[in-house]
């Protein structure tokens, strides 16, 4: 054989050993365009929120366990769970509840822990609150987080009075009574409460109202909640579930634009889709449930859209914000843990979904200004789990770190050009993209792979640079995980599959993966 016919023969071979490997991987091409010449709206912070309730061990045990604990702690707060949330860094955090905000009397929160009652928490499985974390408690919390106060006051069984005393109580500099009793109780200086929303979910456990008696209740709330000049909170609505546009419409129909900051959005997704059957487990479940989370993760997406359009029509300058404030994927409670406890493994699946959501977030900057995951630790689709003094991170947990140079950062526009996800004869997105650019002018791209068989050969026009730096999660099981004895078995790696190619970027993201590039 010559040389020439030597050289056919090893390029016909490379070929077919190519295209064998590109079949084995299985990969579906993608155009990515990022509209840097439209830039939109700056993405807070608070779009990375979290959520913490009285319920289960979201708050005792997961991140309270006293000063008396033989689990080292900072005046109750366990040390090891307060570290790995600071690495995360929280913006914002929601407190007390969810549907335990409206039986939430705070007086029964504040004064000496000894003597505060023990009440039932009829939400929650009817479990003794002992009131040990209260306002003084909470807010410790918050500024050893550094983060933002979001406090949901008590509209179902409370009272304006009892609102308002306890913003006054919280905010208040002067020599009056609620402000005196502060200080008798260790605190000088006010609080900042950038946040304060008047009841949750009004048209269930909030008080299973219509939108227009929630309205009325609402307007009469409002009209008492008074904060010092220069320290008035945002004030929060108590918003729609899902597809329910007639609460929205409702609300922003009965309620003046002046009296209200902020509309929120709740949105779950159950693999089955049932709340009153099984609604399908954390972990062990085959690719028809990792399909319908992924589909349930973008109909956010439609969701933000339509309540948005109805904003719209009242509020034209978007002067009213939407606040996702309870989101996740919510699993069959692990076995071993009490029905109310809410406690569920977080997978793989969930740290894509997070990354769906973030992107859907971030895409809708303009109006969404604030979203808190469901919820912090132990509960739902949590960031940390804990089980006496262990913790581990979750998969979520890792989405959130991998996404933290969004935050600060200016929305840009992405169109997305790819292949459906199909599965049987359903179908959803495979890929979800978001952008951004950070102050520093760098270029930041968060890719969720939502395909669980086929990696992504992505081509990305509109970017820019010299240098690359890319973190990726992804894992062989769709419910790869970490657990108490393996904490690290799914963390976030350096990513090189990203490279310059003619004025864009050329990524191969694999199947089920998360990525986030930095380009310079
Ligand atoms: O996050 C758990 C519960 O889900 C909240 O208390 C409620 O608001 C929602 O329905």
């Amino acid at each position: 054989m010559g040389e020439s016919m030597r050289w056919i023969v090893r390029g016909l071979a490379a070929l077919v050993a190519l295209s064998a490997s590109a079949f084995a991987q299985d990969t579906y091409e993608a155009r990515v365009t990022i509209r840097a010449d439209r830039p939109g709206a700056v993405i807070r912070p608070e779009l990375h929120g979290q959520f913490s309730e009285f319920l289960g061990s979201g708050i005792t045990g997961g991140l309270w366990v006293g000063e008396t604990s033989s689990i080292p702690n900072t005046r109750g707060w366990r040390n090891d769970v307060i570290g790995a949330l600071k690495e995360l860094g929280v913006p914002v955090i929601r407190w007390p509840g969810g549907c335990y905000a409206d039986r939430y009397h705070w007086r029964d929160g504040i004064g000496p822990r000894a003597e505060r009652p023990v009440r039932l928490n009829t939400t929650w499985g009817g479990v003794e609150e002992r009131n040990e974390v209260g306002t003084h408690e909470f807010m410790d919390l918050v500024e050893q987080l550094g983060a933002h106060a979001y406090i949901n006051a008590n509209v179902g069984t409370g009272s304006p009075r009892e609102a308002a005393d306890w913003l006054e109580y919280m905010t208040s500099a002067t020599n009056s009574a609620l402000a005196q009793e502060r200080r008798r109780n260790g605190r000088a200086e006010p609080w900042e409460v950038p946040y304060w929303a008047l009841g949750n979910e009004l048209w269930q456990c909030g008080g299973n109202l219509r939108p227009a008696e929630y309205a009325t209740l609402y307007r009469l709330f409002a009209t008492y909640q008074w904060a010092p000049e220069g320290k008035r909170p945002k004030i929060i609505v108590a918003g729609a579930y899902d597809t329910d546009y007639v609460w929205t419409r409702g609300l922003m129909e009965n309620i003046p634009i002046a009296q209200m900051d902020a509309i929120t959005l709740h949105h779950f997704s159950l693999p089955t889709g049932s709340w009153t059957g099984p609604k399908g487990p954390a972990t062990g479940f085959g690719e028809d449930q990792w399909f319908s989370i992924m589909r349930r993760a973008h109909d956010m997406d439609d969701y933000i859209r339509r309540h948005d359009a109805i904003m719209d029509a009242h509020d034209p300058e978007q002067k009213v914000g939407l606040y996702i404030d309870e989101w996740s994927n919510w699993y069959d409670v692990e076995p071993g843990k009490p029905r109310s406890s809410l406690y569920q493994q977080n997978t793989l699946r969930d740290a894509v979904t997070a990354a769906v959501n973030l992107n859907i977030f971030q895409a809708h900057a303009d109006r969404v200004r604030m979203a808190n995951i469901t919820q912090m630790v132990n509960v739902l689709q949590a960031m940390i789990l804990t089980d006496g003094p262990r913790m581990l991170r979750t998969p979520t947990y890792h989405t959130f770190m991998l996404y933290k140079p969004f935050r600060g950062a200016t929305s840009l526009p992405v169109e997305v050009r790819a292949p459906d996800y199909r599965f049987g004869r359903e179908r959803t997105i495979s890929l979800s993209v978001s952008a951004a650019r950070d102050t520093s002018g760098a270029v930041v791209l968060g890719i969720a792979n939502m395909d669980p068989r086929r990696g992504a050969r992505i081509s990305v026009s509109g970017v820019a640079g010299q240098s690359i730096a890319g973190r990726i999660i992804t894992a062989e099981a769709m419910d790869a995980r970490n657990t108490f004895e393996a904490p690290d078995a799914l963390v976030p790696a350096d990513f090189s599959a990203a490279r310059f190619v003619g004025g864009g970027l050329l990524v191969d993201a694999p199947a089920k993966s998360v990525i986030v590039l930095t380009v310079r």
